[in-house]
């Protein structure tokens, strides 16, 4: 063998197999660029990943933050205006009256948050050694943090300064983890036994809420406003009274309607019981600013309906704006919706909320005989895209409906439906109450309801199957 053979013979393999190399090199590389696999790349993009996950957390812990502790700023109408805070400290604190016991704070529906009391109370709690009858308790308690809802501002002596109210006085509840009205938060569930107008009436000053219903009413006078109040009852709250004046619908019963629940929210369009208000968003900022009465601009020129909202045109609540730089609803938003929509809805066991073999059966029933699934669209429990239907379409009167931009009733989301079925952590004669008035004490009288507004035919074990499904949602 020569040397140039011997070279060749040696050299041609060793150089397709660097060629191979080469190329499968290339080919991987060229792979891994479409897929993203080369080691930059995946770097790279985990980092891009992480940093939505990462701001994904910090959006939804802020935005607990506000939804559990931010006032927004309200105390400009619930201190400055209606001197509510005065009415809580009482005479001995230097405010009006006998104050707000604890006892009659729990009464009213108001909760306690076993979690944010030192460990010496909760032990006093324990022990039955808490006096409830000491406005001074109420005060201790509001200074803690632990009344859901209820943020206080102190003077250096002790006595409030004044108080704000947040989301989760009306949208969150306590798992009475110690005691009936005292545990740890449950966020979104909400309070349904919680007086919201006979807090409101606690309050020493209404005139600024006097002054706004005699646009309406010229007549109407501070007591029969207290009565307006008085007659909404637990669970219950007006969102639409100070924008349309309607107290009472035309058979005398009160305009309030159930507070909803804020879990199970996300991925879909219009929310709250009536109307194309908004979606989540809308809402936290309707009723921060128009509700609570927070600092912050809020824009809605529907409100310039005259007929529908009067007052509100009047007052165009429609076009309220604030400089930036005193903005405290606008820049919290963002947290506010992405905590909203991180909310998840509980989740029943079978054998302890629903009879599984009935749930099964009425999951057929849902979606078929009893046409249940063609406005409760499975997972959602409502419509994807358009979910709003008419009283006419409902079967239903259109008072509530028509106090709403577009005339119309929100399919209800039904997750977690169980827990008003159940009572769970609620006054038993608060329970169940269906629909926007709770105008239905238990999911049977719903679908007694729907078989006979639309003929739909149901036999009594088939009934009993749809509201074992109905609590497996
Ligand atoms: C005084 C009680 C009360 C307080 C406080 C309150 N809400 Fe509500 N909320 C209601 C009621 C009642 C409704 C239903 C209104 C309607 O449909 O007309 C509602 C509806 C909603 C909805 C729509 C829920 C659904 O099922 O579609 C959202 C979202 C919401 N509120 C967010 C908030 C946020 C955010 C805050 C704090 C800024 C807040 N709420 C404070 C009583 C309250
Ligand atoms: C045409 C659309 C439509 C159909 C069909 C329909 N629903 Fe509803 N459902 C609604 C609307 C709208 C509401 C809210 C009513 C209100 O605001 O008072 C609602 C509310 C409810 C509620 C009360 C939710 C709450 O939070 O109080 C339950 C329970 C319910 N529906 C169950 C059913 C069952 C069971 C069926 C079948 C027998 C059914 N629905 C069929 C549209 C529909």
């Amino acid at each position: 063998m020569d040397r140039v053979s011997l070279i060749t013979r040696t050299i041609t393999p060793l150089f397709l197999s660097l060629a191979g190399f080469l190329l499968s090199l290339a080919a991987f590389a060229n792979d891994s660029h479409r897929t993203g696999k080369s080691t930059e790349a995946n770097t790279a993009s985990q980092l891009e990943r992480d940093r939505i996950v990462q701001n994904a957390a910090q959006m939804v812990t802020q935005g607990r933050e506000i939804f559990r502790f931010d006032s927004f700023g309200d105390e400009q109408f619930w201190s400055d205006a209606l001197q509510l805070h005065k009415a809580i400290e009482g005479e001995r604190f230097g405010g009006i009256g006998n104050g707000l016991t604890p006892q009659q704070a729990l009464d009213l529906g108001l909760k306690v948050d076993v979690e944010a009391l030192p460990g010496s109370v909760v032990q006093q709690l324990e022990q039955g050694a808490v006096d409830l009858s000491d406005v001074a308790v109420t005060l201790a308690l509001i200074k803690q943090d632990a009344v859901l809802g209820v943020k206080g501002t102190f003077n250096s002596d002790g006595s409030l300064k004044s108080v704000g109210l947040t989301c989760a006085l009306c949208h969150s509840t306590v798992n009475d983890s110690l005691a009936p009205g005292v545990g740890e938060r449950l966020d979104g569930w909400a309070n349904h036994d919680l007086n919201v107008g006979a807090i409101i009436a606690l309050a020493p000053n209404l005139q600024p809420i006097v002054d706004l219903l005699r646009i309406v009413h010229p007549d109407i006078t501070d007591s029969q406003v207290r009565d307006v109040l008085q007659s909404w009852g637990p669970g219950k709250f007006d969102a639409q009274l100070l924008l349309d004046g309607k107290a009472f619908t035309p058979e005398g019963k009160p305009a309030a309607t159930l507070i909803p629940d804020a879990f199970g929210l996300a991925g879909y369009n219009q929310h709250a019981w009536t109307g194309d208000w908004g979606t989540v968003t809308y809402w936290n900022a309707f009723v921060a600013v128009l509700e609570l009465r927070g600092v912050g601009t809020f824009f809605d020129p529907r409100l310039d309906d005259a007929d529908k909202f009067p007052i509100a045109a009047a007052k165009e609540f429609g076009h309220i704006s604030v400089d930036p730089k005193e903005d405290q609803v606008t820049p919290k938003l963002p947290a506010l919706h992405f905590f909203q929509l991180a909310l998840p809805a509980p989740k029943p066991k079978a054998g302890v909320d629903f009879d599984a073999g009935a749930a099964e059966r009425g999951s057929e029933l849902f979606g078929g005989k009893a046409k249940c699934g063609s406005c409760h669209v499975e997972p959602l429990w409502t419509e994807p895209g358009w979910n709003l239907h008419t009283p006419d379409e409902m079967r239903i009167d259109g008072f509530q409906a028509n106090r709403a931009p577009g005339d119309a009733y929100k399919t209800m989301n039904l997750a977690g439906i169980f827990v008003r079925e159940r009572g769970l952590f609620m006054r038993p004669e608060n329970k169940g109450r269906f629909y926007h008035d709770g105008r239905f004490k238990t999911l049977l009288d719903v679908v007694d309801s729907y078989d006979a507004r639309f003929n739909l035919g149901l036999s009594n074990q088939e009934k009993r199957d749809l509201v074992e499904y109905l609590k497996s949602l």
